[in-house]
């Protein structure tokens, strides 16, 4: 048996993600971006740095995940703890604050951007609303305080389901490629070098151990290493159930179930959960022998209502190393 892709420690992996200032999260829909994002602020916090989150084209929803209790207005930045804060950006609000920015005076921006011809042709402008997203994310990088430190030391980008996703991080690509001169090609090409540039950006996939998403978040990594340039971080594998029984206590198990009605339900129950952990082992093991990325393995918390507390057992569940699953070929 080969054993291929060893996992280096989980804390040298972050320590790695960390590093960087613009950290992607990527994946397909419902994964768990927003909450993989929102463990890693706390843990990189956690170790004095001070963490922006950015959720891009996406409703409010890593405020409240964090335990904020107001109402997370659209693109107000929004303080969770010391070091931990949240912005919500959407095209909306972030074509309004670039138009002002360029054109300087509210009644001139109305008079252009609000021009009924100027708003059907910014429609009109594919990706105009992506680019001003990640325009945004890209200022928030660039801010710096009056001492000149940055504002923040990491930025993580939550960022649109895959498709949606890789088109946006792809757009600085496109577009120095054709707009060649010009403020634009200027301010575009910076976007870009900082995505490439593997000592500031870094971008990590979240997946779960099944079919599609696995197969999806393949494709997302053959494409950040092609199209996007961005330079890899680690993939988290979401939802992991608990860790196979030994064949010594699953034999108990079945004993346990044949002495009771409470027995045979527990039994039912254990199976159901030893059956879907199989099946998930065996998308890792597929996984193991296609991905390149460290793996970062989280478990699926059984709890009513997904809150603050779990995404604080989810930053502690990053401190304990992964439990040794099949990384290895026949
Ligand atoms: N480890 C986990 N255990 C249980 N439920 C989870 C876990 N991670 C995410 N969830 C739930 O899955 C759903 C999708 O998560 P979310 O982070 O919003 O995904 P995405 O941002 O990728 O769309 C949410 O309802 C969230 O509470
Ligand atoms: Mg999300």
């Amino acid at each position: 048996m080969n054993v291929i892709n060893p996992t280096p420690a989980q804390d040298e992996v972050l320590a790695r993600i960390g590093s960087r200032r613009f950290i992607v999260v990527a994946g397909k829909g419902g994964v768990g971006k927003s909450t993989v994002s929102a463990a890693l602020a706390l843990r990189l916090a956690r170790s004095g740095k001070r963490v922006l989150i950015v959720e891009l084209a996406a409703q409010p929803r890593v405020a409240r995940l964090l335990g904020y209790q107001g109402d997370p207005a659209t693109y107000d930045i929004v303080t969770i703890e010391p070091r931990v804060q949240v912005i919500n950006v959407t095209p909306g609000p972030a074509l309004h604050e670039y138009g002002l920015m360029k054109l300087k005076f509210e009644r001139l921006y109305r008079l252009v951007f609000e021009n009924p011809v100027m708003k059907s042709l910014t429609r009109m402008i594919p990706g105009m609303n992506e680019l001003v997203l990640i325009g945004k994310a890209w200022h928030l990088e660039q801010e710096r305080l009056p001492d000149g430190q940055p504002r923040w030391d990491s930025l993580i980008i939550d960022s649109p389901a895959t498709g949606h996703g890789v088109s946006l991080l792809a757009l600085p690509h496109v577009i120095t490629e054709t707009v060649k001169s010009g403020p634009m090609a200027d301010e575009v090409g910076q976007i870009k070098e900082m995505l490439i540039d593997p000592a500031r950006s870094c971008m990590n996939i979240v997946t779960l151990a099944e079919e599609m998403p696995v197969r999806e978040s393949m494709e997302l990594e053959a494409r950040m290493h092609d199209t996007l340039r961005v330079a890899p971080g680690a993939l988290f594998i979401n939802g992991l159930f608990p860790p196979l029984p030994s064949a010594a206590v699953e034999r108990e198990l079945e004993q346990v179930g044949m002495k009771s009605e409470a027995g045979s339900a527990a039994l039912a129950a254990a199976r159901f959960l030893i059956d879907r952990r199989r099946s998930q082992d065996a998308h890792l093991a597929w996984l193991a022998s296609r991905s390149a990325l460290p793996r970062i393995e989280l478990p699926y918390l059984f709890v009513p209502d997904f809150d603050r507390s779990s995404v604080d057992h989810l930053v502690r569940a990053m401190d304990t190393v992964a439990t040794p699953t099949p990384r290895t070929t026949p």
